[in-house]
């Protein structure tokens, strides 16, 4: 995958030049993963010549529950702020391709774990195209490692400090020789990859774990369960999911701002299905990139122009 970071980021409010961007080693960002952030794609469209932040305002939303939960004090970095910021910094870094943002904020400074202040913020921009397994679909492993739980580190708080979780189960699975993990509960049922939600079709019917199996609210699962219903009237199954209903599934994915929507064509050795990517997966895949991109106009409140804003 070809990235390339773009020439500005935003450190504090201020555009940086890339190099420039550095924080305190003792800040308990670093210390003590005082750390929430967001995650977020833009999509350029060549037909309108106009760039679309996906999901802006949910983002948004997500990272200030995310900044409450972990005690993050006060900062001036409104909504209104940050999504300016976010449409300067594509504007900066002249943005007419795919491009994957990141908006943090952190303790700085030296201090202590239980320190609310002072808070820094970043936003980066990485040039970023879908990825390879996106189209032709990866590989998974059910991991030996357990999902966080709500009550431990929750999953639902996008904190840099839970994503341990999901690191020791990719490396176990990539030195597996799987591209991919899928991480259990503590009870047994399937919760979430790494870094994305997860899906299954068995018998044309859509399912995914539901919100109390310790996963991130996802914003592409929500989008999708919107869409399953809206674009093909097969409403979505949220609930528990035990281990061996993926081995019976015909059609996997995992689905998130990152990841978009990947196939998973095989799990633990089993092929999903034909071991290709499905049709209904497929399916899905066109109408998200479309309306992502603004190539279908339905679904405007989902996209923030970048250029020629007021
Ligand atoms: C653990 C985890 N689950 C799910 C997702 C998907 O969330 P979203 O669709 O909001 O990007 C992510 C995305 O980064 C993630 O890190």
């Amino acid at each position: 995958m070809a990235t390339r970071n773009g020439d500005y980021m935003i450190l504090n409010g201020k555009l940086v030049p890339f190099a420039e961007a550095r924080i305190h080693c003792l800040s308990p960002a670093i210390t003590s993963s005082v750390n929430v952030f967001e995650g977020l794609r833009a999509y350029w469209n060549p037909e309108d010549e106009q760039l679309h932040v996906f999901r802006l305002e949910e983002h948004l939303a997500r990272l200030e529950y995310s900044a409450r939960v972990m005690r993050i004090g006060a900062h001036p970095w409104d909504r209104d702020t940050l999504r300016e910021m976010v449409c300067e910094l594509l504007r900066v870094n002249e943005a007419r391709e795919s491009v994957h943002m990141r908006i943090h904020l952190y303790v700085d400074e030296d201090g202590f774990m239980t320190a609310t202040e002072p808070v820094g913020m970043f936003i980066s921009c990485v040039f970023r195209p879908s990825t390879r397994q996106s189209r032709e679909g990866c590989t998974a492993q059910v991991s030996s490692w357990t999902r966080l739980t709500d009550n431990s580190g929750p999953p639902r708080v996008k904190s840099s400090a839970n994503y341990f979780n999901g690191r020791l189960a990719a490396i176990q699975a990539k030195q597996d020789g799987y591209d991919n993990a899928i991480l259990l509960t503590p009870e047994g049922h399937v919760s979430e990859g790494p870094g994305a939600c997860i899906f299954l079709i068995r018998d044309g019917v859509p399912s995914t774990p539901d919100r109390s199996q310790h996963i991130l609210e996802s914003i592409t699962r929500d989008t999708l369960i919107t869409g399953f219903s809206e674009w093909f009237g097969n409403p979505v199954q949220e609930r528990a999911i035990g281990r061996s209903e993926l081995y019976a599934a015909q059609e996997v994915f995992f689905c998130g701002t990152g990841n978009e929507i990947t196939p998973v064509i095989g799990i633990d050795g089993l092929a999903v299905g034909e071991g290709r990517v499905g049709p209904i997966t497929a399916a899905l895949q066109e109408r998200y990139f479309a309306i992502a991109s603004g190539r279908d106009a339905a679904h405007p409140e989902w996209r923030t122009p970048v250029y020629g804003r007021p």
